[in-house]
């Protein structure tokens, strides 16, 4: 099958520069891919069983052949033990510095495998193939790798940038909606920060992106990398810009950990995240309430998140001090100014944080 039509975006990094291909079948053509990044010759393939049964007949074809290194997904093996069964694959075939690590997955498969090529032989090729929304959009672009520690999340890591990213959204045809969801509260995320047309086309194209209409899910997905793209292009390794894109994350971040990542997948956190920074943002004058309402109306039309009234604001407050967004003892929150724009502050107090989570319907 030949792609009808791709999207191409380029990721211009100081360590390196590579192209996000995105099209319905792009899969078909990751061999040529591969050969166009120069990706190195022994291509090994990691991706999870589950993955796999969907997709793996197809991207082996597409491979021309390809022994998978499979491991499990879910957030819980997310750590190094997991990461050890890659290494042991790969020493297993005597994979030298000439190998290319394919990641087939959501963003764990990408963070654990993409870990396992920053540091075996001390950096081996990865190129990405996102399986998941969340993945597509968000972690397979901009480098970070890594797993969880048992006291914490992505605590072990490193930049490692693919050669290159293949995002088929005909995939996510297998996505659970609960999946599928979570990954569109990171799209609304990126029309927040930093576009109001593509806040907009959310809003207006709902029903078709969530039938997954690829007329309505690639652009949504194209104008997300290119979002993604263009802010890890301007800051790497997260010393300035790239922070806007922890927008909803600070509030977020905590309610996942208190609830011990079981309750809420990642972007159903960053839903409540969201509506927690505008509300902040709302009640020092910062952003008009129409569009914080515009915003609780997005969340809310694509329905109910995980229940919150249990989670007390002390306990979400508490979590937070854990976060990797304080520095120096000042917690960073991003707050939105409009759709489409956002500030940085390290002056939120407790007090406001109590409130605005009052608002959003937290105990007390
Ligand atoms: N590196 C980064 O910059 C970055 C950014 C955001 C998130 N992340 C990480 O990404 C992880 C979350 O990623 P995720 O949401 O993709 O979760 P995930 O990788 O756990 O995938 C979610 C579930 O979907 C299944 N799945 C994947 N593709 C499928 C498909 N096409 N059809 C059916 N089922 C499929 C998986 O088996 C899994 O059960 C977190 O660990 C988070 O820390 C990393
Ligand atoms: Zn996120």
């Amino acid at each position: 099958m030949t792609v009808v039509s791709t999207i191409a975006i380029d990721v211009a990094t100081p360590s390196r520069t590579y192209t996000v291909t995105i099209g319905d079948g792009a899969i078909d053509e990751i061999a040529r891919l591969l050969d166009r990044a120069h990706a190195p010759a022994r291509r090994f393939a990691v991706s999870s069983p589950l993955v796999w049964r969907l997709h793996g007949a197809q991207f082996a074809r597409a491979m021309r052949g390809v022994e998978p290194i499979l491991v499990p997904d879910g957030e819980r093996f997310k750590q190094l033990p997991t990461v050890a069964r890659i290494y042991d694959a790969l020493v297993r075939a005597n994979a030298d510095r000439a190998t290319t690590i394919v990641t087939l997955g959501g963003g764990v498969i990408g963070d654990m495998a993409g870990f396992a090529a920053a540091s075996y032989l001390r950096g081996v090729a990865v190129v990405h193939v996102p399986t998941t929304l969340l993945a597509q959009v968000d972690s397979a672009i901009g480098g970070k790798v890594g797993v969880n520690h048992p006291q914490g999340k992505n605590l072990i890591g490193a930049f490692h940038q693919p050669h290159a990213v293949v995002v088929d959204p005909l995939v996510l045809a297998t996505l659970p909606r609960r999946e599928f969801r979570a990954g569109l509260y990171e799209v609304i995320k990126y029309g927040m920060t930093s576009s109001a047309a593509l806040f907009d086309r959310i809003a207006r194209e709902r029903k078709a992106i969530f039938a997954r209409a690829p007329e309505a899910l690639t652009p949504i997905i194209a104008e997300s990398c290119r979002i993604k793209a263009d802010v890890v292009a301007r800051d790497e390794r997260e010393a300035g810009p790239r922070r806007i894109l922890n927008f909803g994350h600070t509030a977020g971040h905590a309610i996942e950990s208190l609830t011990k990542y079981r309750r809420f997948r990642h972007g159903e956190a960053i839903g409540y995240g969201m509506l927690v920074a505008a509300e902040l943002a709302r009640a020092r004058g910062a952003l008009a309430d129409a569009d914080r309402k515009a915003l609780a109306d997005l969340v809310a039309s694509l329905g109910p998140l995980p229940p919150i009234a249990d989670l007390a604001s002390s306990q979400i407050l508490e979590a937070m001090q854990h976060d990797k967004k304080v520095v120096e003892g000042r917690l960073h929150f991003v707050l939105p100014t409009a759709i489409g724009a956002t500030t940085i502050v390290d002056d939120v107090t407790e007090k406001e944080l109590r409130a605005a989570l009052k608002v959003v319907g937290f105990a007390k």
